[in-house]
C-alpha cells in the first residue's frame, strides 16, 4: 500500500509540475492571430496608375514637397501597385495568419464619389485578396488610411458633414466587393491623425489649421461615418463573411512625471483627449465624449468669448447610434510619454486644449527610435491594456500597430528587443485577463512615414527605394518574428 501511495503521490507531483512548467512557458493562447500592416499611400506607389485619381496627399506633396522632411513622396514609395506578389510572398516567409492593408478611396473611385469607379483599382484589390486567399493568409482591410479623394477635400473633407454619407456609400461599395471573402474590417485609422493633425494643428494632411474647431467637426463626423458604417455592416453584410468590423484608435500610454497632484490631474486629463474622446463614445455604458472634455471645452470657449462650445453636441440619437458600434476595438500602440503641467501654463488662443496644458517627457531609460516621439516602454502597453479592461469593461482588441523605427540596415537589434519586450508586455496583459486576440506589427516593410518621408524605416523588411524594382530584403526581426510565430512563444 506504501508503494502504492508513493508513486501515484509521484506522479501527481510530476502532473502539477507539467503543468506549471506550460505556465511558465508563457505561449500566446489557442486562436490567437499574429499579423503585420501596412497602409495604402505608404506602400503602393503607382500613385496616378491606371485611372487612379488625386488623393489630399498626393496633392498637398505635390504643391509643397517641403512638407516632406526628406523632401520624398509616396509617388512611387515600395511600388506595392506592381509588387503584390512578393508583398505575399514576404507574408508567407514570416508565416503570418493575416494582413493588414488599407484600401486607397481615389484609387478605386478617383473623384470619391461611388459614380465612378475605376475598376483597374478594384483589380488591384483583387488580385491582393485572392492571392492572400489563396495562401490562407486573412486579409484585415482597413476603408480609410488618411489618403481622401483631394475631390473631397475641395468640399471641406472630414469638416463636411456630408462626408459621413460619402464614406457611408464608398464603404458599402467596399462591402459589397469583399463582403463575402473578407472577415476583418477597419473603418478608420486613428481619428486623432485624421482631425487633429489633419484639421487641428495642421501637420497631416489635408494641413488645415483652424485650430480648436475644425478638429472637433471632424471628429464627430468621423465618429458618425464609422457608426452608420458598422450598422450596415451588422443589418447585411455580417451573416455573408461571419466578420467583425472595428476602429483603429492610437492608445499610446501617459503616466505622470511624479506624484504631484497637478501632474496627475493632467495625465487624468490627457489621457481623456487623447483616448477617450474617441474610446468613450463607442465603448463605454453611457456613450459620448467624456465629461472632463466637454467641461474643458466648454469653460475654454466660455472664456474665449463663444456662445457655445467649440465641441459639437452629440444628440441622444448619435450617442445610441455611435455607442456599441465596433465588434473590436484595434488599438494602435507605439508608446508611453510621462505627463506635467508646464510651470507657466501658456493656454494659447482659441486653445488646442489637450497640448496647451501638459508638457510632454520620457524617461532616460527608454531606448530612442529614430522617430523623436518614439521610446521602447513595453510596460506601456500592459498598463494601457489594463486600463481599458478597467474603464470599459474589458473590450475585446485587437493590437493592429505596434512597431518601431530605425535607420536603414538589416542588423536591427533595437527593433527585435521592441517586439521582443512588447509581445511580453502583451503576454503578460493577456494572462491578467486583457482579451486581446490578434497582434500585427507595423510594417510588413519600409514605407513612406508621411512627413517624415523615407527617412524613418518601421520595415521587417528593408526596402531599395533606389532599385527600379523596389527590392526587399528581410531585417533580423523578420527572421525572429517568423520563429516567435511558428512557436508563439516569447521568452524573456
Ligand atoms: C500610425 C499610423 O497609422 C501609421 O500610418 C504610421 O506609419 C505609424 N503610426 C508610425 O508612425
Amino acid at each position: 500500500l506504501m508503494d502504492n501511495y508513493e508513486w501515484i503521490r509521484g506522479f501527481s507531483q510530476l502532473v502539477v509540475c507539467l503543468a506549471w512548467s506550460d505556465g511558465s512557458i508563457r505561449r500566446f493562447p489557442p486562436g490567437f492571430m499574429f499579423g503585420v500592416a501596412s497602409a495604402a499611400y505608404q506602400v503602393e506607389g503607382g500613385w496616378d496608375a491606371d485611372g487612379k485619381g488625386e488623393s489630399m496627399w498626393d496633392r498637398s506633396i505635390h504643391e509643397h514637397p517641403d512638407l516632406v522632411s526628406d523632401g520624398t513622396s509616396g509617388d512611387l514609395s515600395a511600388d506595392s501597385y506592381h509588387n503584390y506578389k512578393r508583398d505575399v510572398e514576404m507574408l508567407r516567409e514570416l508565416g503570418v495568419d493575416f494582413y493588414r492593408f488599407s484600401i486607397s478611396w481615389p484609387r478605386v473611385f478617383p473623384d470619391g464619389f461611388t459614380n465612378n469607379k475605376n475598376e483597374a483599382g478594384f483589380q488591384y484589390y483583387d488580385n491582393l485578396i485572392d492571392e492572400l486567399l489563396k495562401y490562407n493568409i486573412e486579409p484585415m482591410i482597413t476603408m480609410y488610411h488618411f489618403d481622401l479623394p483631394q475631390k473631397l477635400q475641395d468640399l471641406g473633407g472630414w469638416a463636411n458633414p456630408l462626408s459621413i454619407l460619402w464614406f457611408e456609400d464608398y464603404a458599402r461599395n467596399l462591402l459589397e466587393q469583399y463582403g463575402s471573402k473578407v472577415k476583418y474590417w477597419i473603418t478608420f485609422n486613428q481619428p486623432n491623425g485624421i482631425c487633429m493633425e489633419g484639421y487641428g494643428d495642421g501637420t497631416m494632411a489635408p494641413f488645415v489649421s483652424v485650430k480648436g474647431i475644425a478638429e472637433y467637426i471632424c471628429v464627430k463626423n468621423v465618429l458618425l461615418a464609422h457608426a452608420r458604417v458598422w450598422k450596415m455592416f451588422n443589418d447585411k453584410f455580417r451573416v455573408k463573411n461571419k466578420g467583425s468590423l472595428g476602429i483603429s484608435i492610437a492608445v499610446n500610454w501617459l503616466d505622470p512625471l511624479n506624484n504631484a497632484t497637478e501632474n496627475v490631474q493632467a495625465t487624468d486629463e490627457y489621457r481623456e483627449f487623447t483616448i477617450g474622446l474617441y474610446v468613450n463614445p463607442i465603448f463605454s455604458k453611457a456613450g459620448d465624449f467624456p465629461q472632463v472634455v466637454k467641461d474643458i471645452i466648454a469653460r475654454n470657449s466660455k472664456e474665449q468669448g463663444f456662445r457655445k462650445s467649440r465641441l459639437p453636441v452629440l444628440t441622444s440619437d448619435e450617442i445610441s447610434a455611435i455607442r456599441g458600434s465596433a465588434d473590436f476595438l484595434a488599438m494602435n500602440h507605439y508608446t508611453t510619454s510621462l505627463v506635467s503641467r508646464p510651470k507657466k501654463n501658456n493656454h494659447p488662443s482659441p486653445s488646442f486644449e489637450h497640448d496647451a496644458n501638459v508638457k510632454l517627457t520620457y524617461s532616460k531609460h527608454w531606448a530612442v527610435a529614430k522617430s523623436p516621439w518614439l521610446r521602447s516602454a513595453p510596460y506601456g502597453l500592459y498598463k494601457a491594456l489594463i486600463y481599458l479592461n478597467l474603464k470599459y469593461d474589458y473590450p475585446s482588441i485587437i493590437i493592429t500597430e505596434n512597431g518601431w523605427s530605425s535607420d536603414p540596415g538589416l542588423d536591427d537589434t533595437q527593433r527585435v528587443d521592441n517586439l521582443r519586450s512588447y509581445l511580453n508586455a502583451l503576454l503578460l496583459a493577456i494572462e491578467d485577463g486583457a482579451e486581446v486576440s490578434g497582434y500585427a506589427a507595423w510594417s510588413l516593410m519600409d514605407n513612406f512615414e508621411w512627413t517624415a518621408g523615407l527617412s524613418e524605416r518601421f520595415g521587417l523588411y528593408e526596402v531599395d527605394f533606389d532599385a527600379a524594382e523596389k527590392t526587399r530584403t528581410p531585417r533580423k526581426s523578420a527572421f525572429v518574428y517568423k520563429e516567435i510565430i511558428a512557436s508563439r512563444i516569447v521568452d524573456e
